[in-house]
């Protein structure tokens, strides 16, 4: 087992599929990170085996207290890495600052654009043909820290917010695993405000080109392509 993993926990809400999902790259020995706990807020979130502690913030007097208790939470764990996933709560700017350039969030739209609660809607307002999801570091303006990776979707005709939802969901579900795999191999730092990435040794022909997009694009049009030719 690779003894430099980063022991990473991971801050929930709700659902917790982005979770599901960095647990399962994290079940892979060689994977960069470990997963060692899981934090929600909600009481009813499960950890899938993974040691989990639900601070919640009805058991807190303040946001500030709130925080704390996490801080400890975090502390008991030894984590090195925070990632948000789905944590529906604005953290504090000490807290936010405490762990700057080790904590990182995954947003369902390409940011700049729809930073914010209800990306997909507003992307099917506004007509946009590529939607996406962004991991990025966390700073005190929210969903505004510097990128780490980013995935693209299309917006197909006769998408609901439902439709297009699933299929970046998708997109995260590959992302986020990658970008925290950068992260904790130190491939992408956080430097005065902005995401360093490492040159890539093994990719030399696109020189420093960033290679944290997957491609759910041409993963779709395989799809249809293969729809058309199967009975
Ligand atoms: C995801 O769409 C994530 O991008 C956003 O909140 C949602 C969480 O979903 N920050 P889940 O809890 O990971 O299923």
């Amino acid at each position: 087992m690779n003894a430099q993993r980063k022991r990473t926990v991971v801050l929930i809400s709700g659902r917790g599929s982005n979770m599901t999902a960095l647990i399962a790259a994290a079940s892979d020995p060689a994977f960069p990170a470990e997963i060692v706990g899981v934090i929600s807020d909600k009481a009813d979130a499960a950890g899938l085996g993974i040691a989990t502690q639900v601070v919640s913030r009805a058991d807190h007097g303040s946001k500030q207290a709130h925080d704390a208790a996490i801080d400890a939470a975090l502390a008991a764990f030894n984590a090195e890495i925070v990632a948000l996933a789905g944590y529906m709560r604005i953290l504090t700017p000490g807290f936010v600052q405490r762990w700057q350039g080790r904590m990182i969030n995954i947003h369902p739209a390409l940011l700049p654009a729809f930073k914010g609660l209800d990306t997909h809607v507003r992307a099917l307002a506004a007509g946009i043909r590529i939607h996406g999801c962004t991991v990025h570091f966390v700073t005190s303006e929210m969903d505004d820290g510097p990128i780490i990776a980013q995935a693209a979707v299309p917006v197909m005709v006769g998408d609901t917010a439902d439709t297009l939802a699933a299929r970046v969901l998708k997109a995260e579900h590959r992302l986020y695993p990658l970008a925290l795999g950068l992260v904790a191999e130190g491939k992408a730092r956080m430097e005065a405000g902005r995401t360093v990435l490492a040159h890539f040794a093994d990719d030399a022909d696109n020189g420093t080109s960033v290679v944290m997009a997957p491609d759910p694009l041409r993963e779709e049009t395989d799809l249809e392509h293969l729809a058309r030719i199967t009975p």
